[in-house]
């Protein structure tokens, strides 16, 4: 089993990776004494319900632990207030207290929600396990405390920094991903490449790529880790992994984060970046062609179909503006990142060049 640890500033993350650790959770996440004390609520969505949760479910019942399950329904529209509302209505009523524990269970939606209802149910409890089984949330969402939910004027609107205690990958549940859920994690694997290790770009160009997943997915998750360690609350570093996700948000928003799903606006993102980059002379020559046939090679979209005035709009919305300016990531060259305080009127000029084919 591979274990590396996050040091928050608050708690220390375990994050545990290894095939088949599925069978183990109560192992990993019981108190060494008075376990049957503890109260476990597992939530999850109504797709990973099916495939995953009896099975956790049961091995807890087995060790006569008191189990509760939330299942919301599956999709980036339900990761809202209503939903955390229904899921604290849950906890109050299976007797949930500070000392007890959220388990989340599935994709990055699932994670983010029951991140945050575990940050302010009770002004916060005690234990918070991800278990992640999307690409995507094993790769980056389940790591490194951020959580949240949507409002109406915009995604991730409302959140809170809060650590798992535990974090458990099984790159095993991966393989009841379709084809383009598991994409979608490789549009964030890429960004790893882009902006820290350029060896991930040679490795996930290869056709027997998958097959080794768990090696990538260990890299990813240690390089989040550092950068999450450095940077807990995105003032400076962790700015990093905004890459491709500024102009990724906003196709995501324009496209009412239904005709793209995250992972596939990021490689849209990602790919615009590039383009700018180049043009500004940031940018190894060369790097939008080169990573845009790798997205393309696991069907992920290259091109932005959107109107670039409207796309430029969503950006100025984007909460993680600064007065005038705008942090803008590069890719300064494979693996190299470079975040450029940008004012709003020139970004609209670079972002010119998004216009031409
Ligand atoms: N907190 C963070 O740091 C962070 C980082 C990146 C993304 N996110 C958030 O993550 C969300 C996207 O996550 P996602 O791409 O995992 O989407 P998701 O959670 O919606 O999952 C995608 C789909 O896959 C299904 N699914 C999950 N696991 C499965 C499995 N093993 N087999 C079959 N189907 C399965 C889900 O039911 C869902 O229909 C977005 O809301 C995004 O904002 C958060
Ligand atoms: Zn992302």
């Amino acid at each position: 089993m591979k274990e590396l640890i996050l040091h928050g500033s608050k708690i220390e993350s375990h994050i545990l990776i290894e095939k088949g650790i599925l069978s183990k959770v109560p192992d990993i996440v019981l108190p060494k004494e008075k376990e049957e004390e503890i109260k476990i609520c597992i939530i999850t969505d109504t797709n990973v319900k099916d495939l995953y949760l009896n099975e956790i479910k049961e091995s807890f019942k087995k060790r006569g632990i008191i189990v509760s399950c939330h299942i919301i329904e599956a999709g980036e529209e339900y990761k809202t207030l209503d939903t955390v509302s229904d899921i604290y209505n849950t906890l109050v009523s299976n007797g949930i207290d500070r000392n007890d524990m959220i388990i989340a269970l599935g994709g990055g939606v699932v994670g983010d929600i029951a991140g945050f209802a575990a940050a302010t149910y009770l002004r916060g409890i005690k234990n918070l396990v991800q278990i992640p089984t999307t690409l995507l949330a094993q790769v980056d969402s389940s790591v490194g405390g951020k959580c949240g939910v949507d409002l109406l004027q915009g995604k991730n609107l409302v959140g809170a920094f809060r650590q798992p205690n535990q974090v458990i990958i099984d790159v095993n549940v991966l393989d009841s991903l379709t084809e383009d859920i598991y994409a979608a994690g490789i549009a964030e694997i890429i960004k790893y490449g882009c902006i820290w290790d350029s060896s991930i770009l040679d490795e996930v160009s290869k056709a027997d790529f998958k097959e080794n997943i768990e090696d990538t997915v260990i890299k990813c998750v240690d390089i989040k880790r550092k950068v999450v360690e450095e940077d807990e609350t995105e003032t400076g570093l962790r700015r990093i992994l905004n890459f491709g996700h500024t102009i990724g948000h906003g196709a995501e928003k324009l496209g009412n984060y239904k005709d793209l799903s995250h992972g596939e606006a990021v490689s849209v993102g990602i790919v615009a970046a590039l383009k700018m980059g180049e043009k500004m002379g940031i940018t190894v020559l060369g790097a939008t062609e080169r990573i845009g046939k790798i997205l393309q090679q696991y069907e992920l979209p290259i091109t932005l179909n959107y109107n670039i005035e409207d796309v430029y709009k969503t950006v100025l919305s984007d909460k993680k503006k600064k007065g005038n300016s705008i942090a803008f990531i590069y890719m300064k060259d494979y693996g190299k990142a470079e975040i450029v305080m940008t004012p709003i009127d020139e970004l609209k000029e670079i972002m010119k060049v998004l216009r031409e084919e």
